[in-house]
């Protein structure tokens, strides 16, 4: 009703801060989540491009489903906004599939260590693709985790070059996403245009799957898998994995639309802190000799 829309939109007016850290937390916490219970996933089902399939599979329903009831309405597109979100989504698909390819490769912990490495990506596209001049101190500032991540890959118990490459690749598709999405910003709100995003790297997404993984799928991919959990948990570990993966993502433009870009990306820096520990917690596998959350947790 209008009355509950005006005490909605009076809360959100009147608590920003409040709720811009709500959002936060909701976008680490179902980070975390996620990230366990994909590598589990992989952990007896190692088809990387078929689960990436499934998470934004489960997206596009859930955001069919969410238009249809009109929550939220959906916003009419054009063929001009299409073709601003074709790049983006692209690049949304390749980051996509190749974290998942370095997820089932490496500790999650690993995969992460290497996705901390995004803004040092951002910020050497900012300069010598934008020729934006990035400060010198903000470069100092990114030494640390670059040197880090060296340190991190040479000492990496689970370390191998599909995990890192993919990884890396990963790491320079989501930094052309930044840059088609600064392009493709418009009127539209993030929930709808997140929506969309998903639909074509859906579509973007399946071609390579059954190249890839179709074959082996058929012939002993699926049996494996329901032979080793049974059928029930192995769609509803799909079924929630997709979610997680929708949810995060939505609530991560969710917290891009209310906060500046560098504050977003530092933010995720912060979240794969937290995504590493849980990770090393629930896994038992250390990252690195050199990693500071193994030297504070007890050893597993
Ligand atoms: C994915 O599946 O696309 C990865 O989880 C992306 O990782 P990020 O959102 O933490 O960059």
């Amino acid at each position: 009703s209008d009355s509950a829309g005006d005490t909605k939109v009076g809360f959100f007016a009147k608590y920003p801060t409040l709720v811009t850290g709500f959002f936060f937390f909701m976008w680490y916490f179902l980070n975390v989540i996620f990230n366990i219970l994909n590598k589990k996933i992989y952990n007896y089902f190692p088809y990387p491009y078929f689960v990436s399939v499934i998470h934004l599979f489960v997206g596009v329903v859930y955001c069919l489903v969410s238009w249809g009831v009109g929550l939220p309405k959906r916003a009419p597109i054009d063929s001009n906004l299409l073709k601003l979100l074709i790049p983006v989504a692209v690049c949304h698909a390749l980051g996509h599939v190749t974290s998942n390819v370095s997820f089932a490769a490496v500790a999650v912990s690993f995969t992460h260590t290497i996705k901390a490495l995004e803004p040092f990506f951002n910020a050497a596209a900012s300069q010598f693709i934008l020729g934006q001049s990035i400060p010198l101190t903000l470069w100092l500032s990114l030494a640390p985790v670059v040197l880090g991540v060296s340190m991190a890959s040479l000492t990496e118990l689970s370390f191998n070059w599909t995990g890192f490459i993919s990884a890396m690749i990963s790491n320079i598709s989501f930094t052309y996403r930044s840059i088609y999405s600064k392009k493709a910003m418009t009127d539209m709100d993030s929930t709808n245009i997140y929506a969309y995003i998903s639909i074509i790297a859906l579509i973007v997404c399946i071609p390579p799957a059954l190249i890839v993984e179709g074959p082996q799928l058929m012939k002993h991919g699926f049996n494996d898998a329901i032979a080793k959990v049974g059928l029930t948990k192995f769609l509803s570990d799909l079924f929630w994995v997709g979610m997680f993966y929708h949810l995060y993502n939505q609530l991560a433009t969710n917290t891009l639309e209310r906060v500046a870009p560098l504050t977003h990306a530092v933010g995720n820096v912060l979240k794969r802190v937290f995504v590493i520990g849980f990770s090393i917690l629930v896994f038992g596998k250390c990252s690195s000799f050199f990693c500071l959350i193994c030297l504070l947790l007890p050893s597993p």
